[in-house]
């Protein structure tokens, strides 16, 4: 099962693949590139490029499962070039942006926490499972937005390829813990647990430290003030169709049908909070 799960992904991979080479970089049109965005993309950039640390943690998560760590080497591989597009995009858009040294700062400023050798944080590998799941359908859901969002076309091209992507991570992910489930028995209930843990440690240190790191300039690093920046100009992306999509795949990925009665309820509250996390966000910038 797994065997057909790998070969499946690495050659859906190879035929999915996009480089840097496939941008149409000369149809960059910086007049039509909001500021906001840049900055919330400076910030992405930062994170995507250091997906590589994520997939060390995974290869130590998934020491016995020599299959997963050939994909989450592939996966990360996928990543890191995002980071390279959306930093490139970037310098262009605005010359004095220089990545590598932004890279540098984000570097010194942020590491992973500690994690225990050979073992998941979330408790399991179908634990870890249903993280990944929530990064790539938040992810996912970012690009989408981004996508629809901007006039800017190479930024547009950019953001589709990489909301693709995600979405093939997100599924792959979905498809791997399926085996994990059967030896684990991780109950739906504790699923959602993982899964609204993960999405509340979104408001943790990365994006705040990728975002000051990006865009702070000489001030000195505020945890609070570089995440309330940050998450005014990112929230503001998403419309409606975004969040309810996001939480269909969330609760795919905890066992729910997205379908049911109180999945619509779900759906609904999630648009809500954001709605009304947007609103606090710009009161207070206000
Ligand atoms: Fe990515
Ligand atoms: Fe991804």
């Amino acid at each position: 099962m797994r065997h057909r799960i790998t070969v499946t992904w690495l050659s859906k991979m190879a035929q999915n693949h996009w480089t840097l080479d496939d941008v149409p970089w000369d149809r960059l049109a910086p007049a039509e590139a909001d500021r906001d965005l840049v900055a919330v993309i400076k910030a992405a950039a930062l994170v995507e490029y250091n997906a590589e640390s994520y997939a060390a943690y995974l290869g130590r998560v998934f020491a016995d499962d020599r299959r997963f760590q050939d994909i989450a080497r592939e996966w990360a591989a996928e990543e890191v070039q995002h980071g390279v597009a959306l930093g490139r995009w970037a310098s262009l858009v605005d010359p004095g942006f220089d990545f590598d040294a932004a890279v540098r700062r984000f570097r010194d400023l942020y590491q992973l926490p500690p994690t225990p050798e050979r073992r998941s944080v979330r408790g399991s590998c179908s634990g870890e499972l249903v993280a990944r799941c929530m990064v790539e359908t938040g992810t996912s859901s970012f690009y989408s937005a981004i996508a629809e969002a901007t006039r800017e076309p190479v930024l547009r091209f950019v953001c589709q390829r990489i909301a693709a992507d995600e979405y093939r991570h997100y599924k792959l992910f979905l498809t791997y813990m399926k085996p994990y489930l059967d030896r684990e028995k991780v109950s739906r209930v504790e699923r959602a647990w993982i899964g609204v843990k993960r999405v509340l440690e979104t408001q943790d240190d990365e994006l705040a430290c990728a975002y000051h790191a990006a865009n702070g300039g000489a001030e000195p690093y505020d945890r609070k003030r570089a995440a309330q920046a940050y998450e005014r100009r990112a929230f503001g992306l998403y419309r409606r169709h975004h969040i309810e999509r996001a939480v269909g795949m969330a609760l795919k990925a905890w066992g729910f049908s997205p379908q049911s009665r109180w999945a619509g309820l779900v759906r609904r509250a999630a648009w809500w909070l954001v709605g009304s996390r947007v609103g606090r966000l710009e009161r207070q910038a206000a």
